[in-house]
């Protein structure tokens, strides 16, 4: 029950009608019994100054998430940001420290627990194809980075960005093991044959008369392929997959576990990750 106690957390971003955090993290704080609730905050860009002015204002900020289109502007307005949340130049979490409001990113990590713990897949050694060049594939190329994979194709449809995000990626770990590709490159069907996992972390597949982004019969049964899209559960990429007999997890595994992360953060309590779980829905289809 809501009363005067209670801590208020929020998820920021435009538009928020079909996120599944307030369901997850409400489940979660129910579980544990704590006194804490969890709303959407609908800010336009123009807008985010004035509502992060607000939240230090408010006593019983308890914690926030945000998400599109603020985790980058978002930066500008806070008293300081960790590691992690420096390295993706993004930030997805807010919480307050003594008076200051701080900003984390618990994509990163939240997508590897995810991969180990929803997919019992271990990155280190892997090689890996990763369609996309946007905000979102800057944090899985982070977390793969740091977890030890061997190589990372980037597939853009826009070739330059992706040639951008792998030689600055490539420049700060003094590796090569970003090699950027678009999709209609002669060898882009050797590569898909020699890769462990494929994530999706384009916009196609949000839409239903979106095309396809290759030809999904190429896609061979050994791999992994893990698309970050949860509505649709199931995109047309993962059902090809798993006709091809691949392992697939929608983006719900990643939503789940980079809940779980800040939910630690705000409540400093251990997150009831099963309970966040069966609150978002079904992450594997066999
Ligand atoms: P996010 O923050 O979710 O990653 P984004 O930064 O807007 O969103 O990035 C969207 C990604 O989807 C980009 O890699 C984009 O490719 P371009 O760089 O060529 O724009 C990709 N994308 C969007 N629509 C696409 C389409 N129809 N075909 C292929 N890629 C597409």
């Amino acid at each position: 029950m809501i009363g005067g106690r209670t801590k208020v957390c929020m998820i920021l971003g435009h538009p928020l009608k079909h996120t599944r955090s307030p369901l997850m993290h409400n489940a979660a704080f129910a579980a544990l019994g704590l006194d804490y609730v969890y709303v959407p905050l609908e800010v336009k860009p123009e807008g985010l100054s004035a509502v992060i002015q607000a939240l230090r204002e408010m006593e019983n900020f308890g914690g926030a998430n945000v998400t599109v289109p603020h985790k980058v502007h978002v930066m500008e307005y806070l008293d300081g940001k960790s590691q992690d949340a420096e390295a993706i130049g993004a930030v997805n979490t807010l919480y307050k420290r003594g008076g200051e409001l701080w900003g984390e990113n618990t994509d990163g990590r939240g997508f590897i627990a995810s991969l180990q713990e929803e997919g019992e897949f271990l990155p280190q050694g892997k090689r890996v194809m990763l369609l996309g060049a946007g905000g979102a594939a800057r944090a899985v190329i982070q977390a793969l980075t740091w977890e030890g994979a061997e190589k990372i194709y980037l597939v853009n449809r826009t070739l330059r960005k992706a040639e951008e995000l792998a030689s600055s990626s490539n420049r700060e770990t003094g590796r090569s093991s970003l090699v950027p590709m678009g999709f209609d490159d002669p060898l882009f069907p050797d590569r898909l044959q020699e890769c462990h996992l494929l994530i999706n972390s384009t916009s196609v597949g949000l839409s239903g008369d979106d095309s396809p982004l290759f030809d999904y019969r190429l896609l061979p049964s050994t791999l992994l392929v893990y698309d970050l899209i949860y509505d649709p559960e199931l995109t047309p990429l993962l059902r090809a997959a798993r006709q091809q007999g691949c392992g697939i997890l929608n983006g719900l595994a990643m939503l789940v576990h980079q809940g779980a992360l800040s939910f630690e953060i705000w409540t400093q309590r251990r997150p009831p990750v099963e309970r966040m779980r069966e609150a978002v829905g079904p992450i594997k289809f066999t």
